[in-house]
């Protein structure tokens, strides 16, 4: 995720600049770049590492100036897309975090204006907008060209002559530390707290003008004070924004990281999609292969394309195609792997492609492997994920496969609508999850005395089990198994004792009834049963020890919310064991070897 930085105060700002990214690097990036104000906004910026940033510096005595780490989004990793980014004239610089859902039109009409782009990015048209609006004063150009968009930013612009930082925040993170005699801008507490630790959490609408000695707040046009916060944490509490892991905190960034999904993929007015990739590739099926949670991931895929496309979907195990006589004939070959490393993932994408396969993969990760060798690229924008487990890689691939079976699907213009109106609600639908952690986390105590715990689903929920089970094996160390409901009577069963729960995801779709019997059987063996289900399914209680409730949704996007109320199990089940969350033994987030 992308990390901004400012600095203005009495002291020489590269240094502070350069300090400050360091403190951002674990969130991950791939370039970086900073600009000091002086007479012009002089910028340096590269893909590279901030040391060797850091090494190619001349010292400079500017006491102003931005700085940003980037992971890529729109446009590789290089030199050109690092930021900052600036205007034609190269006097005003902008860093930003977020995404510019029309920076496709923005940019079409600045250049038809006369401006010049040189990235592929879609920051690049907030300092043009700039230049267009500029009168001779920094900050009313600014809030003209923030009327231009639409989209999520955190931003901060510079321009030569103009001894200020004016930055601006909506739907991403943004603080402003108060030191003694100086001010500095970040997209994260821990860019700052070797400066001080008092701190400002910008508000969405909130935009600040700030100089060497004065600071002036307005939301919404409004002057306005906010409250100054100490903060009490460490550097490495900090980086983890206060929670114990970033697996919990990964889970908890899983609303921003589905909008960042969607976002520039859905009209914001219409009921369409618009993926970027070839319209016109002529297939008669799809083949999906991936590995781990991706592999959970491709089976809701198929779930969904079969609904929305009704077309053939085949699901392979990565490692298993590679040595298999599949046939794929006319397929669309896409492979999902949030790394885009994986080795068998990628081993499959070459064999899809050697056997003429049109392929399209589905990543994280910009500029990775998978994404040199396929022909289409879809990126699920979910952000660097620390944590081993994956989480909100997950929930984004899920989104990223809706969208494609949404942007191939056969069904009529009103019913897309409303699931792209469900789709866009999904966020919201997380935070009330996210509410009722305290009760999941209680369920995580409980299970936290088994050894063997069952998880089991039907339908589109059926990987959302073997999902459940993953997350709870891989982090907990109990031993644990997905199955498809209708299929423990014939071995499972054997199993279930008292000292056996089962995990049912009782979704409200036409598995529901069927499921209710299966959670009867397994009662009958004695069986705790915990039920993840929606709210306002009384008929449930009376069958199962306890209910985890889920917000109702369409059975569709039902795998979003039951796999987040799971995640959310399995994180309290592993702290109840005093497991090392974020680093399971043996276990690699990456994994490059078959
Ligand atoms: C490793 C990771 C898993 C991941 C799997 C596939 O095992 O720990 O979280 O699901 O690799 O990775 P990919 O990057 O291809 O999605």
């Amino acid at each position: 995720m992308c990390g901004i930085v400012g600095y203005i105060g009495a002291r020489e700002a590269q240094p502070i600049l350069i300090n400050c990214l360091k403190r951002l690097e674990y969130r991950g990036y791939d370039s970086c770049g900073i600009a000091l104000l002086g007479e012009t906004a002089e910028v340096h910026k590269d893909a590279i590492r901030i040391e060797a940033l850091e090494r190619s510096l001349q010292p400079n005595d500017s006491q102003a100036g931005i700085g940003h780490t980037r992971w890529a989004t729109h446009g590789k990793p290089s030199g050109i897309n690092a930021h900052p980014h600036t205007d034609c004239s190269g006097t005003i610089a902008v860093v930003h975090n977020g995404v510019i859902e029309n920076f496709l039109q923005l940019r079409e009409q600045l250049t038809s204006e006369g401006h010049t782009f040189r990235s592929e990015t879609d920051t690049e048209v907030i300092p043009h907008l700039i230049e267009k609006y500029y009168k001779g004063d920094l900050e009313p150009a600014v809030l003209k060209a923030l009327a231009d968009i639409a989209g999520s930013y955190a931003f901060i612009a510079i321009r030569a002559g103009c001894d200020e930082l004016v930055v601006a925040r909506k739907d991403s993170p943004l603080i402003i530390g108060i030191g003694d005699k100086e001010y500095l801008v970040a997209s994260d507490v821990p860019a700052v707290l070797d400066y001080t630790d008092r701190v400002i959490y910008l508000e969405d609408g909130d935009l600040a003008t700030i100089t060497q000695g004065t600071f002036k707040l307005t939301s919404n046009g409004k002057q306005i004070e906010r409250t100054v916060h100490r903060v009490p944490w460490t550097m490495e509490e900090a980086q983890k924004a206060g929670y114990e892991h970033f697996m919990l905190k990964e889970i908890h960034e899983q609303p921003r990281a589905i909008q960042n999904t969607f976002a520039g993929y859905i009209s914001a007015l219409e009921p369409e999609i618009d993926l970027g990739i070839r319209k016109d590739i002529d297939f008669d099926n799809i083949s999906i292969m991936a590995c781990g949670t991706s592999y959970h991931a491709a089976l809701v895929g198929k779930h969904a394309i079969n609904k929305l496309v009704q077309i053939p979907v085949n699901v392979d195990m990565a490692s298993e195609f590679n040595y298999s006589d599949t046939i794929l004939g006319k397929s669309l070959v896409i492979v999902v792997t949030q790394s885009g490393e994986t080795a068998d993932s990628l081993k499959a994408l070459k064999k899809a492609k050697e056997l003429g396969c049109y392929t399209l993969v589905i990543t994280n990760v910009v500029g990775s492997s998978a994404t040199r060798i396929a022909d289409d690229i879809l990126y699920i924008k979910a952000g660097p994920e620390i944590s081993v487990a994956a989480t909100k890689s997950f929930v984004a691939q899920l989104i990223m496969l809706y969208l494609v079976a949404l942007a191939h699907s056969a069904i009529d213009t009103r019913s897309r609508g409303s699931l792209l109106t469900e789709l866009r609600q999904l966020p919201n639908r997380l935070y009330e999850i996210l509410d009722r952690e305290e009760e999941i986390a209680g369920h995580g105590k409980y299970l936290a005395g088994y050894d063997n715990i069952f998880f089991v689903a039907r339908g589109i929920n059926y990987p959302i089990a073997l999902e459940g089970a993953l997350k709870l094996k891989e982090i907990s160390y109990i031993h644990a198994e997905g199955y498809a409901a209708g299929e423990l009577k014939h071995g499972p069963f054997a199993l279930l004792t008292l000292d056996t729960p089962v995990v049912a995801i009782a979704a409200k779709d036409n598995t529901y009834e069927t499921l209710l019997a299966n959670i009867k059987e397994m009662k009958a063996r004695e069986s705790p049963v915990i039920a993840i289900a929606e709210e306002g399914d009384a008929e449930i209680e009376q069958y199962v020890d306890f209910v985890v409730r889920v917000p109702k949704v369409d059975p569709l996007f039902s795998p979003v919310v039951n796999v987040t109320a799971l995640q959310l199990l399995a994180y309290y089940t592993a702290k109840e064991r005093g497991c090392p969350i974020d680093t399971p033994r043996n276990l690699a987030k990456s994994v490059t070897v078959e």
